[in-house]
């Protein structure tokens, strides 16, 4: 989505001033990308799900277990906001559903943040996905690699809508996270 207030001021200066989201659907690098843009930005990191983990004392797969996915859905946000309202110019990986929740998308595209979706293949995410599934409650239950196929192939298509409204999206398929994050740094200087 176009940032009217980061496009009107000289960007080199303002992005100095502006939190960077990472958004993506799951297994598209958020968190690497994350770790590896705080130290080339000499900046905070923060991972939602690990935040989100660290208050609540749980595994995010637990809290989808125990309490349900609308609930998770909630502090989701509680989290978000919180962490907004409390740094500045900070790195933050959001969850892979995050924007597509509760009205997430406004404060994330809020002009003190500019947000990158880190696009992906269907056929990459169900590949990076298929060995990591025990651990991530939405496709825990998926035997099969047709299967997981078809679902990131439905869910991605639900979802692209959020995604495309960040303020610039990065192909990320066949690109080591040093390319990807060499595309951040030269979209921002
Ligand atoms: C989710 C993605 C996960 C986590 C939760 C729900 C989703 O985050 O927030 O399991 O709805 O896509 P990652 O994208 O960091 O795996």
């Amino acid at each position: 989505m176009f940032n009217l207030y980061y496009h009107t001021f000289n960007k080199q200066i303002l992005y100095k001033f502006m939190n960077i989201l990472l958004m993506g659907y799951m297994g598209s690098g958020k968190s690497t990308l994350g770790k590896n843009l705080s130290l080339k930005f000499k900046r905070d990191f923060i991972d939602l799900d690990h935040y989100i983990e660290q208050k609540e004392n749980k595994k995010v797969y637990q809290i989808f277990q125990e309490k349900g996915d609308l609930y998770f859905r909630n502090i989701e946000r509680e989290h978000l906001s919180d962490i907004l309202s409390k740094n500045s110019k900070i790195i933050l990986s959001l969850g892979g559903g995050t924007p597509c929740y509760n009205n997430n998308i406004e404060l994330i595209n809020s002009k003190h943040n500019l947000s990158f979706y880190l696009k992906n293949s269907n056929i990459e995410l169900t590949k990076r996905l298929f060995n990591q599934r025990s651990s991530r409650p939405l496709i825990s239950g998926i035997s099969s690699k047709e299967g997981l196929l078809e679902y990131v192939s439905k869910h991605l298509f639900e979802r692209e809508i959020f995604y495309s409204a960040a303020s610039y999206t990065i192909k990320c398929d066949n690109k080591s996270v040093a390319e990807i994050s060499e595309e951040v740094f030269s979209i921002l200087m």
